[in-house]
């Protein structure tokens, strides 16, 4: 009897150990990023009223080319009428995309969900009378693909919310009334993520307030409490999980480990139809192959028309990206960085496991193309995506000297891709690069 109550109470102490075992074990970092790691291309959608007159989303009532009221009478333009989120998860699914992120609320404060919090959401205040990112949701995650939210923790049209317009403020220093505004941003990011479960939340317009006065940290932790795996992006004042930089590709390969660039097609973020400064699917491709090159993301963005269609040009551009990326996905997706400039005279890429190197050709080569130190022996050479094989030829390689001689390819005219061609060189081990200076063989 006794020897069983002692089993017993053993047992009882190593389940009541095991239990803040349990709770604490916080999702790391890297396991949460894991698969943004490995995304390489997304669609970022700014879909709102803005499209109706096709204006700058938020910012042109703020900058003061139009008057607030003027902006708002777009809501009764809103109608989402051809609105089809299938399609839209199927195109993006086409691109090549593996992941989305939708304004769920930009700076103007007009929510394309129904919220409890305010009235001005799509479904009290436009013809559209719907939740528009519920079906968007489920349409998203049934072509397998992560959904993201982006959403503005600025509130232009919020009563308490201290900024308006560029030269006119609300108030300042009204702790009361702040204090109001942050709770009802608690509320709204609690509500989108409940309702929608994202895989991403993509914050937008911290540089108006500090981490302590958005309460930055608890946001955090809101998020994290509710969704364990969800991952944050760095408008955050600190408490993001991944660099965002806008607009602008990256030169030299950021410093954080997990970042993405975010991008529009023309000029605009919404749709504006007089917008018709389009980059080229070939320019869109390279800047992708650059993001990839460098270790991060590319978050394309399209603007969809009032009525939720996509544009044609822009439809076209998710279809060429779609030619791109469907030829060559071994050297798109869970790629790493490639190798330091001087190697190659283009962008560079590896496999996971460190045994294949892609090269990006982005220009018809004049002859042969050319690899210098690499200490590896190339197994096969071969083109992505036809899987013809290739002549390599080492020159200049001397028995008695550790330094790896230069690498030539040919590859034939009809092996070059419209846009990028990509080389696959599998190696006989993890890449190893030849970096020391140059020296006199003093012993051959
Ligand atoms: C900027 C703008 C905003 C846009 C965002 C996308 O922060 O404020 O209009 O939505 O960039 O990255």
């Amino acid at each position: 009897m006794i020897s069983k109550l002692k089993h017993l109470l053993i047992f009882l102490c190593v389940i009541l150990l095991s239990i803040p075992e349990t709770f604490s074990q916080e999702i790391s970092k890297e396991e949460r990023l894991q698969w943004f790691k490995d995304a390489k291309l997304g669609i970022f959608i700014h879909w709102g009223i803005y499209a109706v007159d096709g204006i700058d989303e938020s910012w042109s009532f703020h900058n003061g080319k139009i008057s607030h009221k003027d902006y708002m009478k777009q809501l009764k333009g809103f109608t989402a009428s051809n609105y089809n989120p299938e399609e839209w998860a199927k195109l993006i699914k086409e691109s090549g995309a593996t992941y989305t992120v939708i304004t769920s609320k930009h700076h103007d404060g007009v929510a394309l969900w129904d919220s409890k919090y305010s009235k001005l959401d799509v479904f009290d205040k436009t013809p559209a009378k719907r939740d528009l990112l519920k079906p968007f949701e489920e349409a998203i995650r049934n072509e397998g693909l992560k959904f993201g939210l982006y959403y503005s923790l600025i509130d232009w049209s919020n009563d308490n919310y201290p900024n308006f317009l560029r030269n006119e403020k609300r108030y300042e220093n009204d702790e009361k009334r702040w204090q109001k505004f942050v709770t009802f941003n608690f509320n709204q990011i609690g509500e989108i993520t409940e309702n929608y479960k994202p895989d991403l939340v993509w914050f937008d317009g911290d540089w108006e307030f500090n981490a302590e006065q958005w309460k930055a940290k608890e946001i955090r932790e809101l998020l994290l409490t509710k969704l364990p795996t969800t991952i944050i992006n760095s408008r955050l004042q600190g408490y993001g999980d991944y660099a965002t930089p806008e607009q602008g590709l990256p030169i030299v390969k950021p410093e954080s480990h997990y970042w993405e660039l975010c991008l529009t097609m023309n000029d605009s973020w919404g749709y504006q139809g007089r917008d018709t400064n389009y980059k080229s699917v070939n320019q869109i491709i390279r800047i992708l192959v650059d993001c990839i090159s460098m270790g991060g993301n590319l978050l394309l963005d399209i603007g969809p028309k009032a009525d939720g269609t996509i544009p044609e040009e822009q439809v076209k551009i998710l279809k060429g990206l779609g030619r791109w990326t469907s030829k060559h996905k071994e050297a798109i997706y869970v790629t790493l960085a490639g190798i330091p400039h001087g190697h190659f005279y283009g962008p560079t890429a590896l496999s996971k496991d460190k045994k294949t190197l892609y090269l990006y050709i982005d220009n018809k080569p004049n002859g042969t193309i050319a690899i210098k130190g690499l200490n590896n022996n190339v197994v096969k050479a071969y083109v992505v995506g036809s899987g013809t094989e290739l002549n390599t030829k080492v020159v200049g390689k001397l028995s008695w000297s550790k330094v790896p001689g230069i690498l030539y390819i040919g590859i034939p005219e009809s092996e070059l891709d419209s846009d990028v061609t990509v080389i696959a060189l599998q190696l006989d081990g993890e890449v190893s690069l030849y970096r020391e200076d140059m020296k006199a063989i003093e012993s051959n």
